[in-house]
């Protein structure tokens, strides 16, 4: 098995990979209420050039829990990168310098392996553009093995904007490491990179690609929604025309299995009904909890 380094692709990660991370991040749900001082020594550095709420603080929280310090920025305005037009190799060049690894979301794709390019401690892409959010993906996994007792033989629906967002281009792909059928589900202008399908047939894994909500939500095991990337839209009319078209309401609901469930990265806009929050299939402040301990594992993979 690989010595887990920088965490920058799924693609990088064997399935045997990411059955350790998962296996480890089990072992935290006790750890992780207990707290340790196992990474006592370690420091963190968040650099986040884009918004976030669950990425970012539930980083600082397992770093927290494993005993470890943390520093970064969360507004680019404030950094030097933002408000002076550093680059990002001398941004990196720098933090390495002040941290033991560095957790870095940025607007670009490829930034985080730009990134690792330049530094000699472990990087960890936490979005990078709309090309790959693995950690993302790694806590989605972990989401699904849990409430559902396994992976293999899951029948997933990934539903919304599926060309734009990153969380399911890497959710995509980590999927297709198992043995589970994908449900691909768009408006026809947010249809799944022809290049990832393509790679998932290629992997052996049964894919159907439909167009409405209704035939998204039946007879799957998993529903993975996501909002509408409103900010990664060359053209505000290309997104008037398409929000507000796929949702989540009670309707659809009572269309899925009765034990299906409902995931969803966060955060939502309107694809996502706040009346679907009280039943029994939503689960997606749960797979929030997930976040903690899935990055408890990864920090601890690369730094224990
Ligand atoms: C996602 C992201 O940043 O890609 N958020 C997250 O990390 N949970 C999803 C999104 O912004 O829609």
């Amino acid at each position: 098995m690989t010595r887990l380094f920088n965490l920058i692709a799924i693609q990088d990660l064997a399935r045997e990979d990411i059955d350790r991370i998962l296996d480890r991040a089990q072992e935290m749900e006790e750890i992780s209420k207990k707290r340790s001082n196992q990474l006592g020594s370690r420091i963190m550095a968040c650099l986040f050039f884009e918004p976030s709420t669950r990425t970012r603080l539930s980083f600082e929280s397992a770093m927290l829990r494993l005993g470890g310090k943390v520093l970064g920025f969360a507004d680019v305005g404030v950094s030097s990168a933002g408000g002076k037009g550093e680059t990002l190799a001398d941004t990196i060049r720098t933090v390495e310098r002040y941290a033991d690894i560095i957790v870095i979301r940025h607007p670009l794709d490829g930034s985080a392996r730009l990134a690792a390019e330049f530094s000699n401690k472990p990087i960890i892409n936490a979005g990078s553009g709309s090309e790959e959010h693995p950690t993302q993906a790694l806590l989605d996994l972990y989401s699904i093995r849990k409430m559902k007792g396994t992976i293999d033989g899951m029948h997933i629906s990934l539903c919304g904007d599926l060309k734009y967002g990153r969380t399911v281009h890497s959710l995509a792909m980590a999927l297709s490491k198992y043995d589970v059928r994908i449900r691909f589900a768009a408006p026809s202008q947010l249809e799944m990179k022809p290049a990832i399908v393509n790679e998932i047939i290629r992997a052996g894994i049964d894919v159907e690609e439909v167009d409405n909500m209704a035939d998204a939500v039946k007879a799957t095991d998993v529903v993975y929604m996501t909002r509408i990337q409103k900010e990664r839209f060359p053209d505000v009319n290309e997104y008037n025309a398409v929000k507000g078209q796929f949702r989540i309401r009670l309707e659809e609901v009572s269309l899925m299995k009765p034990d299906g469930i409902i995931l969803h990265p966060l955060p939502r806009v309107d694809e996502l009904d706040p009346a679907v929050d009280a039943t029994p299939q939503a689960r997606y402040f749960d797979q929030v909890e997930a976040g903690v301990v899935t990055r408890m594992a990864i920090l601890d993979l690369i730094l224990g």
